[in-house]
C-alpha cells in the first residue's frame, strides 16, 4: 500500500483520543508508535501499562518540526543541532538534557530525554493537528518484535487500543537511529536506517556503542525484538546441516536466508529475504512473525553480511537470538552449537 495522508476525520479522531488521554497508534517511517500525550502524565503512565513496559525504559518524544525542540531540551548543543538540520524530519532520534517541564514518566526518571521528528506523512499530519508532543515507543508489547503494519498493532493489542491508524507499510522497517548528545562527544546508542559514516559526515566525532558513563538505552541490551519462538544465527556454510540435524526428527525448522535453500527439506519453511540491506531490513520483522507462526520448533537466521549498512539488521538479529534459547534446546543440538562456535552468533 503506498503512504498518503489518511481522510481530516481520522486525524480528528485521534487528535479527540490523545487529548482525552487515550492511546493511539500510528504510522512512522520506521515503526509504528505507541502515543500519548506527551504532557499527560497518567496518559504516558497507560503506554507503560498497555505495553507491559518497565517504567525505567524511557519513552521518544515525537515532534512535527524542529522549532519544538526548545520545549522539551534544556539546550541544543551544536552537534544535535547539526545532525537535526541534515535529518529531520527523519529516522533519527537525538537524546538531549530535558527541559524541566518534561514528565519523569517519559524520561524513565533520567534527566535527558528522547526526541525525534518523523517525516511519514500520517505521522506529521497527527501531530500537526494535535499540536504537542506525542510520547511514544514501538507499539508491540514489551520484548516483541516491532510492528510495521497496522495489522500487527491489533495483532499486538486487540481491543486494548482503540484508535489505530493505518498508514500502510513502513518504508525503512527499523527503529530510529539513536543519537546521545548528552556529553561532549555524541554517541550512537542504536544503529538505525541512518549510518554511522552519515553521522559522521556531519558531525565527525560521533563514537559508536554505549560505554559505562554514557546514558543508557534501555533495551538495547536486554533480550529484544524476539519472536516467541527460539532463535539462532547460523553461518550460511552450515545453514543446510543444521537444518538437517534439526528436522532428523521430523521437527519443523523455519529459515531466514538471504538465498534460496541448497537442498529441499519437507520440514522446513525458508524465506528468501535477498542480499539488499534495505529491502531485508524493511521486511525483517514481516518475516520473524510470519516465521514465528509458521510451527516451527526453531528459527534460524543466516548471518548477515560484514559491512555497516547491515548493522542495524546484525543488532536487532543478535538481540532477537537470546542465551535463553539455548537452553530449550536439546544436547545432540547443544553440541552441535558447540562444534559452530562463532557461527551461531549468540551475544
Ligand atoms: O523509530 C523509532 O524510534 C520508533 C518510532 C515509533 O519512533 N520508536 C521506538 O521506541 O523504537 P522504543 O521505545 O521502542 O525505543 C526507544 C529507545 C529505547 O531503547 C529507549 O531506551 C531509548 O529509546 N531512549 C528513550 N529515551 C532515552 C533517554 N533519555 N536516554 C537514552 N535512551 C533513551
Ligand atoms: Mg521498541
Amino acid at each position: 500500500m503506498v503512504t498518503a495522508r489518511l481522510p481530516q476525520d481520522e486525524i480528528d479522531v485521534a487528535v479527540d483520543a490523545l487529548r482525552d488521554g487515550e492511546l493511539v497508534a500510528f504510522p512512522t517511517e520506521t515503526v509504528y508508535g505507541l502515543g500519548a500525550d506527551a504532557q499527560n502524565p497518567d496518559a504516558v503512565r497507560k503506554v507503560y501499562e498497555v505495553k507491559g513496559r518497565p517504567a525505567t525504559h524511557p519513552l521518544i518524544v515525537h515532534i512535527d518540526h524542529p522549532r519544538l525542540l526548545e520545549r522539551w531540551a534544556l539546550s541544543v548543543p551544536p552537534a544535535a543541532q547539526a545532525l537535526a538540520d541534515r535529518f529531520w524530519p527523519g529516522p533519527l532520534t537525538l537524546v538531549l538534557r530535558r527541559a524541566p517541564a518534561v514528565d519523569l514518566a517519559i524520561t524513565g526518571g533520567q534527566d535527558t530525554v528522547a526526541v525525534r521528528v518523523p517525516s511519514h506523512p500520517v505521522a506529521q499530519q497527527l501531530l500537526r493537528a494535535f499540536g504537542g508532543g506525542i510520547a511514544a515507543p514501538s507499539a508491540n508489547r514489551y520484548g516483541h518484535v516491532s510492528p510495521t503494519r497496522a495489522d500487527h498493532v491489533r495483532d499486538e493489542f486487540g481491543d486494548a487500543v482503540k484508535v489505530v491508524l493505518d498508514g500502510g507499510d513502513c518504508k525503512i522497517g527499523l527503529e530510529s537511529t539513536i543519537v546521545s548528545c548528552v556529553d561532549a562527544v555524541p554517541r550512537l546508542l542504536r544503529p538505525g536506517f541512518i549510518t554511522l559514516s552519515q553521522l559522521r559526515s556531519v558531525v565527525p566525532d560521533v563514537v559508536a556503542g554505549s560505554d559505562a558513563q554514557a546514558p543508557r538505552a534501555p533495551g538495547s541490551d536486554a533480550k529484544h525484538y524476539a519472536p516467541a519462538t527460539p532463535l539462532s544465527i547460523v553461518n550460511s556454510r552450515t545453514l543446510e546441516e543444521v537444518v538437517a540435524q534439526l528436522t532428523a526428527d521430523h521437527e519443523k525448522v523455519a529459515v531466514l536466508a538471504m538465498r534460496p535453500p541448497r537442498l529441499a527439506n519437507r520440514y522446513m519453511t525458508w524465506v528468501n529475504a535477498g542480499r539488499r540491506a534495505d529491502v531485508y531490513a524493511r521486511e525483517l520483522y514481516v518475516n520473524l512473525r510470519t516465521l514465528d507462526k509458521s510451527g516451527a520448533k526453531e528459527i534460524l537466521v543466516e548471518e548477515v553480511p560484514p559491512g555497516e549498512s547491515w548493522d542495524a539488521v546484525r543488532d536487532r538479529l543478535r538481540r532477537a537470538a537470546s542465551v535463553e534459547n539455548l537452553v530449550t534446546v536439546d544436547p545432540d543440538i547443544a553440541a552441535l552449537r558447540a562444534d559452530f562456535g562463532e557461527d551461531i552468533g549468540l551475544p
